[in-house]
């Protein structure tokens, strides 16, 4: 029997990933750039066992069916569909499938663990390729620091544009609602691009976000990044709103905490929010006024608890 076990964290993106180009190999439609967390994190184990019939997924401590089928289809394609039968448990110090990222750090560290379960060595390029056909955000989470993925044919590149250190930003996540999101965000973008009148400027429009967002942190430029991502979430989420039926995941406490931060800018805070595919607001700041705005969030209407982060590394084996 063959145990390994590795950690990942969730990523925030800045500017979006929303849209497929292709279904089958979840290919993104767009290029995007994320920040990686270094306080939340998953950790997976996968153990090959020659007595088991079919693969078994814990996620903490209980059963977990509906996601298994993802699941088993990333490990055959890191240890082959001949493959010994596996058991698999992860753990998560956060709420998953909430629109936090979970399935980012889920994805990025089961193909490490497994990798390493079936001796494969691959590296990080290979297995962030293998991970972002589960997830598309999960390839990200296999870098750290500040991150961008561009597709270049049918496949993705990654880099990692700044470190921790290099440009040491804090994110605060206003927690709204612990339980799922409505919809997948899977789902959600496939009926995006089928429905959303907006969706084709989206695509069209995302090489401008990004250039910008990689300007300003070439330049350090915090109120440049800000601006962009901001545009770039309120964009992905008009998309949503705009499908049909919409898709909107945003509850009041949501845009409470978007006031919020507007407040805060308007004292002269150096803060901006982002929104992924779920309730939470997710304020990034410099770490000077950190307090600020966690004490700004925390006090929110409707907001449950806030959890404060920086910038980590990409996914690794434990040892
Ligand atoms: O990787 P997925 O399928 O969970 O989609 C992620 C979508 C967003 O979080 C909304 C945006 C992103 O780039 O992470």
């Amino acid at each position: 029997m063959t145990g390994q076990s590795a950690q990942a964290q969730p990523n925030i993106a800045l500017i979006k990933y929303w849209g497929k180009s292709e279904i089958s190999s979840n290919l993104p439609a767009v290029d995007s750039l994320s920040l990686t967390l270094d306080s939340l994190h998953t950790q997976m184990s996968v153990s090959l066992r020659d007595d088991l019939n079919t693969d078994r997924l814990e996620i903490n401590g209980a059963p977990a069916t509906a996601m298994l089928p993802r699941v088993s289809a990333c490990l055959d394609t890191v240890c082959g569909k001949d493959r010994a039968r596996a058991s698999i448990k992860s753990s998560s110090n956060f709420p998953i499938a909430a629109g936090l990222a979970s399935s980012a750090s889920a994805f990025a560290a089961l193909v490490v663990a497994a990798d390493r379960a079936c001796g494969g060595g691959r590296d990080r390029l290979t297995l962030a390729r293998i991970a972002g056909r589960a997830s598309g955000s999960a390839a990200r989470s296999l870098y750290g620091g500040i991150v961008t993925l561009n597709k270049v044919g049918a496949e993705i590149n990654l880099q990692e544009i700044a470190q921790p250190n290099e440009w040491p930003l804090s994110v605060v996540i206003a927690v709204t609602e612990e339980g799922p999101k409505s919809v997948s965000s899977g789902e959600a973008m496939v009926r995006s691009a089928e429905t959303s009148p907006f969706y084709s400027t989206w695509i069209d429009r995302q090489g401008e976000d990004l250039d910008s967002a990689m300007t300003a942190v070439a330049e350090r430029n915090f109120s440049a990044l800000a601006t962009v991502a901001e545009h770039n979430c309120l964009k992905m989420h008009s998309v949503t709103w705009t499908s049909r039926p919409p898709v909107v995941y945003w509850k009041s406490a949501t845009i409470a905490c978007l006031e919020t931060v507007r407040r805060l800018q308007s004292d002269g805070c150096p803060v901006f929010f982002t929104i992924d595919a779920g309730p939470q607001v997710k304020a990034v700041c410099l770490p000077e006024v950190l307090s600020t705005v966690e004490n700004a969030l925390g006090n929110t209407t409707g907001v449950k608890r806030t959890i404060v982060s920086g910038l980590g590394s990409g996914a690794r084996a434990l040892d």
